[in-house]
């Protein structure tokens, strides 16, 4: 087991949901002491306002926001160098399924060739430093679709279905090249899917808690008895924190939430959860599930043995389904704001004033 001294770190797609969680959880939750710099490009999913309370706290002093894509090598280099940095958690991606089927090309040029500018950059400027450590933050949607047995380890072979898995699985497959090629120090993590606060309103679980609020259809895909396995986001922050302070250089951990559910009981007990909120009766609320025709291509199942980073590194899933799901139906309920601005698009307006003229 490692244990690292991370100083200067960068999070790529730190205005995402999952970046800007685990940037909070750095901050509030864990003793690091160092900076963070966020490197975003802030697209349709990317919200400065995620980190709004983190930039008054930290802003300018342990906290820094940098606008840039992640395919930029000339912006990639300058912020490594200006930072000093020393570790990088690779979030940044094109992360919805649907998108992807509907246009693949961006999931190509941000995922496949962002990842690899970032792995240029860094294996041109940390040489053979191996106080270094790239951190790649993958899916488990790489290792394609399960039957009703079985669980993806870190072995099981890739077989992606979806363009956005297929891009997924392409990076992963560079991060490991420069690790062997390069000696690149690296570490990835392949993951189940998250849900929680700042989630962006297209995804299955947001979509559902907004739609009930807003007396909308609930769309379930095809039958609605395909499996995922669902993980608190704030448990995704940890597993990761636990890996690139201690994780074997050159390996990869499955992190999961140990917790599947159909999508069909999923959407009923997030109805459950919102009726009890709202205090209106559970079943007018479900007559809003409406069957849809299916997604292409649709994985049948999810399911991740996370045994290893158990056991190995000593993590563990710290929130319960039951207290997950009902924090984030009240979260969204409290935030329904911050909703009006992802989907207005106003939070591009709010980043030009605040983050611009700075
Ligand atoms: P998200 O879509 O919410 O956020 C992505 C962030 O990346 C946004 O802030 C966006 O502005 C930024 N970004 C996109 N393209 C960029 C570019 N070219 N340059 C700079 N920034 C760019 O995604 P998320 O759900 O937070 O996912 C984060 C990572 O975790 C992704 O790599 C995804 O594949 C992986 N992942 C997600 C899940 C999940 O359930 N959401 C599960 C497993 C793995
Ligand atoms: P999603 O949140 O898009 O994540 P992923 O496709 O990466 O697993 O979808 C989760 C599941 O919910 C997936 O099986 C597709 C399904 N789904 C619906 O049934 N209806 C919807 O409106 C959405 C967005 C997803």
């Amino acid at each position: 087991m490692t244990n690292r001294k991370l100083k200067n770190l960068l999070v790529t797609g730190g205005s995402g949901f999952i970046g800007a969680n685990f940037i909070k959880y750095l901050f509030n939750k864990t003793d690091f002491a160092g900076k963070i710099i966020n490197m975003d490009n802030l697209t349709y999913a990317g919200n400065p306002e995620n980190l709004i309370d983190i930039d008054t706290h930290y802003g300018k002093s342990r906290y820094f926001f940098e606008k840039a894509d992640i395919c930029d090598y000339d912006a990639a280099k300058r912020i490594f160098e200006k930072y000093d940095i020393d570790t990088c958690v690779h979030f940044a991606a094109e992360s919805h399924v649907d998108r992807s089927i509907y246009g693949p090309k961006d999931f190509i040029e941000t995922n496949i060739m962002g990842t690899f500018n970032l792995l240029e950059v860094a294996r041109k400027l940390w040489k053979d430093r191996n106080d270094v450590l790239f951190h790649h933050v993958s899916t488990d949607e790489v290792f394609g679709s399960l039957g009703d047995e079985g669980y993806f380890t870190e072995e099981t072979p890739y077989d992606p279905r979806s363009p956005y898995s297929a891009s997924k699985a392409s990076s992963d497959h560079l991060v490991r090249a420069a690790f062997h090629t390069y000696g690149l120090p690296i570490t990835l993590s392949n993951c189940s899917n998250n849900y929680g606060p700042l989630q962006f309103p297209e995804k299955l679980i947001p979509l559902m808690i907004m739609n009930i609020f807003e007396g909308k259809s609930l769309p379930v895909y095809g039958d609605g008895k395909n499996i995922r396995d669902w993980l608190y986001v704030e448990d995704h922050a940890s597993a990761i924190w636990t890996i690139i302070n201690k994780g074997q250089t050159g390996s990869t951990y499955n992190v999961g939430g140990e917790n599947e559910w159909t999508n069909i009981d999923l959407v009923n007990k997030i109805c459950q959860c919102a009726a009890e909120l709202l205090s209106k009766d559970q079943g007018e609320i479900k007559k809003l599930i409406t069957y849809v025709k299916d997604r292409p291509g649709h994985d049948r199942r999810y399911a991740i043995d996370c045994s290893k980073i158990k056991k190995e590194l000593g993590w563990k899933n710290l929130t319960s389904f039951e207290e997950g799901i009902k924090a984030t139906v009240k979260w969204y309920l409290d935030n329904l704001e911050w909703v009006e601005h992802i989907r207005k698009g106003e939070y591009q307006e709010w980043m030009n004033k605040n983050y611009e003229q700075r």
